[in-house]
Parts: C-alpha cells; structure tokens; sequence
C-alpha cells in the first residue's frame, strides 16, 4: 500500500475569507437598492458551545453590515413561547433570516419549532419544504454546513463527479444534506453509520470521506484511502485528562491543552493517524467551522434576495 507523504491541510478560514468577501459585494449592491438583510438567531437556554457558535454569527453580521438580533429566552422556555417568538419574526418585514440554534432546551419540541420557521426565511434549511427542494434540485435555502463542505472542496479544486463519496452520519443537519449536495455534484455516495457492517472497509473506498458523527478521533488511518480528501465535520471538546491520553497518547500539546485549559478541540477524525494517509484533510478547529458561519451570511442575503425581488 502507498503511502501519501503526508496530508494538504484544507483551511476554511481561507475560503470563509473569499467567501466572505462575495457576501460583502452583495450586501452593497442590495444596500444600492435601500436594502439592508436582517437576521434573527433564537438562543433558548445555556448552552456553552452554542453561546459561542450565536456570537460569532452575530458577530460575523456586524462585521459584513447585515443587522442582527439575538433573542434568548430562559432554559424553562415553552413549545407555544418559541413557536409564538418564530410566528412574530415570520411576520417582519426587517428579518430575512431567521435561525433557532439547536439543541433546544429538552421539552421543546424542535422538529415542531422547525415546522413553524416561514421556509423562506429559513436560513439553516432545516424546513421540510426546503429539504424537499434540496433534494429535487429546486431552488431553494440549504443547510449551511453541507453547502460548506461542497464549497471547500470545489474552491480547494477537489474533484467531486465520479469520484466515490463516504459520509459517516446520518444527522438531518449534516450527514443527510451533504450526501444529497454530493450526489448532486455526480459523487457516488455511500452513507454510513453506527450499525454499517466494516465501517473501515466501507469508508476506505472513498475518494471524500465526511466524517459527521460527533464520536472524538473516531475516523482513523484505517478508515482512510490513501491519498483521499477527509472532511471532519465533528467539534468535540475533551475534558477528561485519561480520555485524552487514551487517544493520543504521547502528544504533548493535547495534554498541554487539558492541563492549562481544562479541555482540548477535537474533531471526528484522529489527525494524528490520518493525516500520515489521507491526500487532504480539514483541520479543527478552522477547518468546516469557519464556513457553516460564512454559508448563513450567504443564505440570509440570499433569503433577502428572494424575498425582496
Ligand atoms: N447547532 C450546531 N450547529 C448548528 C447550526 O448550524 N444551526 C443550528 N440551528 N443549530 C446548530
């Protein structure tokens, strides 16, 4: 078996950065038309990773000029009060997008939450109406993520038609949008999960193998063709000092993390193990991250765009 030399790291921050760049055109050709995007983010709850997902989305609205508003209704929120918050942003005509960060506090019913969403306000693309446009290729609102994914590897020149596609994950955020976005490109895809027979077997026949299952280092050099591009879609952060020796055992820096900020960032792939093998692989942090965030500026211009004529 070959060996790659070692893997490309395939940075998002660049391609958030062109990406972002584009966004700002647009948003000065509808500011030329008096047209100003708004967003509204609903944060129900505390949620940590979620609080610094909601600021740098926030914050990457003000940066571009899209005017934002973040609503954050307490932990023991209510089904009826996010549905009535969603019904009062569906009805202004300021607010183009509207994105509920997810997980929802336990008693609310998201997938209700999601159903009440105008879907062409919808700027996650969690809305059945635009999965069903997703999935016939009709225009639309997609999720973020995927639509990331598929940008990195295009603006990075990998080839997608023919090539054989994995997906590890079958969530309706990621692992389902982004095997559809694939197929749509002309990738052969396979999507796997926890009850595929030989996981490694299956996932080493692919040319893009998206790892998208939220389990820390799961994907490992045996996973791995060689000389495949490995898209880590997972953001883990470990707080147990043996679980970190356990998986990387012997590197100094991820101990060094635990030990001076009690946590270390891991993706869904052990870049220690694959990256010796795979012919490109995103990092993480600074890899998928960047770009869900830079796709939602994209989708609430476009959202103001269809709405706005
Ligand atoms: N939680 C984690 N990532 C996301 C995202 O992209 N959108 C929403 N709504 N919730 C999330």
């Amino acid at each position: 078996m070959a060996i790659a030399e070692g893997a490309r790291l395939l940075s998002g921050n660049a391609v958030r950065d062109q990406i972002l760049e584009e966004v700002a055109a647009d948003l000065r050709e509808l500011a030329g038309r008096g047209i100003r995007p708004g967003l509204a983010v609903i944060l129900a709850g505390n949620h940590p990773a979620s609080e610094i997902y909601v600021r740098n989305k926030v914050k990457t609205c003000e940066t571009l000029g899209i005017s934002s508003e973040k609503i954050t209704p307490p932990e023991s929120v209510t089904t009826g009060q996010i549905l009535e918050l969603v019904d009062s942003l569906n009805g202004r005509d300021d607010i183009d997008g509207i994105l509920v960060q997810l997980p929802l506090p336990p008693q609310v019913d998201a997938r209700r939450v999601l159903l009440e969403v105008n879907p062409a306000k919808d700027v996650d693309g969690l809305h059945p109406v635009n999965i069903g446009n997703l999935v016939t290729q009709r225009p639309g609102l997609v999720p973020c993520t995927p639509a990331g994914i598929i940008e990195l590897l295009k603006r990075n020149q990998v080839p997608i038609k023919g090539a054989r596609a994995a997906v590890i994950g079958r969530s309706d955020m990621v692992g389902k949008p982004v095997a559809m976005l694939l197929l749509h490109e002309h990738a052969t895809v396979t999507i796997c999960h926890s009850r595929t027979r030989d996981l490694p077997a299956v996932a080493r026949e692919a040319d893009i193998l998206v790892a998208a299952m939220g389990k820390p280092a799961f994907v490992t050099a045996e996973f791995v063709k060689p000389g495949a591009t490995v898209i880590d879609v997972g953001i883990n952060k470990l707080t147990d000092r043996a679980e970190v020796e356990r998986l990387f055992p012997g590197n100094a820096k991820r101990l060094a993390d635990i030990d001076t900020k009690g946590s270390t960032l891991v993706g869904d792939v052990h870049p220690d193990s694959v990256l010796a093998v795979a012919g490109a692989l995103t990092p993480v942090p600074g890899g998928v991250g960047p770009l869900t965030i830079a796709m939602l500026m994209v989708n609430t211009v476009r959202a103001a765009r269809l709405r706005r004529g």
